[in-house]
C-alpha cells in the first residue's frame, strides 16, 4: 500500500471511531502511535466546539499532542474511564492483539484495562489470521533485562533488545523501562503466551491484549470503515464510509 493511502485510512478510521462512541462530556482514554493522532486531532476538534472532554493519555507523546491540541488532561485513576480508543500492531479474528510498536504498551494496557469499552482502531493490512508476524514487545526492568531476555529465548523467540532510533542506546520506556521485541513467529495461544510471559520475574507487561476490546474499526485505503463483527458473531464486512 502507498503511504499516503496508509495514512488516509489511519485518518478515516480514527475521526470514524470519536464519532461513534466519543460523547460530549466524557472522561475519555487516548492510545498512543500515528493512527491516534488522527483521533486526538478529531477529539480537539469537539473540544474547540464545547464538549466537556478531559482525556486521559497513554503516553509522553499523546499527553504533548493533547496539550497541543488543547484537550484538557485527566490523571489515570482519578475518574471512571467510559471509552478508550487506540490502535494496534496486529487484531486477530478473536480481537487479540499485539501493540507496543511505539512502546507505550504499559500505560495503553493500563487505560484499556479500566476503560469501559476499549475501542481499537486499525487499517486492513493490521488484520491477521494469527498473531505473530509482528514481534511482540514485552517492557522489561532494566536490571532483569538480559535474564529475561534468555528466559524468552529459551521459549523460542528470537529477542532484540529495542534501541532509541536518535542515537542507538537502549530504549527506555515512559516508565523508565525496557523494551524486548520478542520475534516468536506465529503465536499457537496468545493467552497462555501472555501468561508463560507475566510469570517471568521482570517482565512489567507483554504486548498481548487478549479479551480486552469491546469493538473495532478497520479502514481500506479507500476510506471506508468497517465495524468488525463480534469474534462470537463471525467475520467482518465492510459497511460504513468514514
Ligand atoms: C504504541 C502502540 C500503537 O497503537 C501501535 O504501535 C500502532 O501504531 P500506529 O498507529 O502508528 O501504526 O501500540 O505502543
Amino acid at each position: 500500500m502507498h503511504g499516503t493511502d496508509e495514512d488516509h485510512a489511519k485518518r478515516a478510521v480514527a475521526r470514524h471511531a470519536v464519532d461513534a462512541y466519543v460523547t460530549r462530556d466524557a472522561c475519555i482514554g487516548l492510545g498512543s502511535g500515528s493512527t491516534m493522532r488522527y483521533a486526538i486531532e478529531r477529539v480537539g476538534e469537539l473540544v474547540a466546539d464545547g464538549a466537556r472532554i478531559r482525556a486521559v493519555a497513554t503516553s509522553h507523546e499523546t499527553e504533548r499532542l493533547c496539550h497541543d491540541a488543547k484537550i484538557p488532561l485527566a490523571v489515570f485513576g482519578d475518574e471512571p474511564i467510559g471509552i478508550a480508543i487506540d490502535g494496534t500492531d496486529e487484531i486477530d479474528p478473536q480481537w487479540s492483539l499485539i501493540k507496543g510498536g511505539g512502546g507505550a504498551l504499559f500505560r495503553e494496557k493500563a487505560v484499556a484495562l479500566a476503560a469501559r469499552i476499549f475501542v481499537v482502531i486499525a487499517t486492513e493490512r493490521k488484520c491477521v489470521e494469527r498473531l505473530g508476524a509482528f514481534p511482540l514487545p514485552v517492557e522489561v526492568v532494566p536490571y532483569a533485562t538480559p535474564f529475561v531476555a534468555r528466559e524468552i529465548e529459551a521459549l523460542g523467540a528470537s529477542v532484540t533488545l529495542r534501541r532509541s532510533g536518535y542515537d542507538g542506546r537502549a530504549y527506555v520506556s515512559d516508565n523508565g523501562n525496557a523494551i524486548l521485541d520478542c520475534a516468536f513467529g506465529t503465536i499457537a495461544s496468545p493467552p497462555i503466551l501472555d501468561r508463560i510471559l507475566r510469570e517471568i520475574h521482570g517482565v512489567v507487561s507483554t504486548g498481548l491484549f487478549i479479551g480486552l476490546t469491546s469493538a473495532a474499526f478497520v479502514s481500506k485505503p479507500d476510506g471506508s470503515v468497517a465495524a468488525l463483527s463480534h469474534p462470537a458473531h463471525g467475520a467482518a464486512t465492510f459497511s460504513a464510509r468514514a
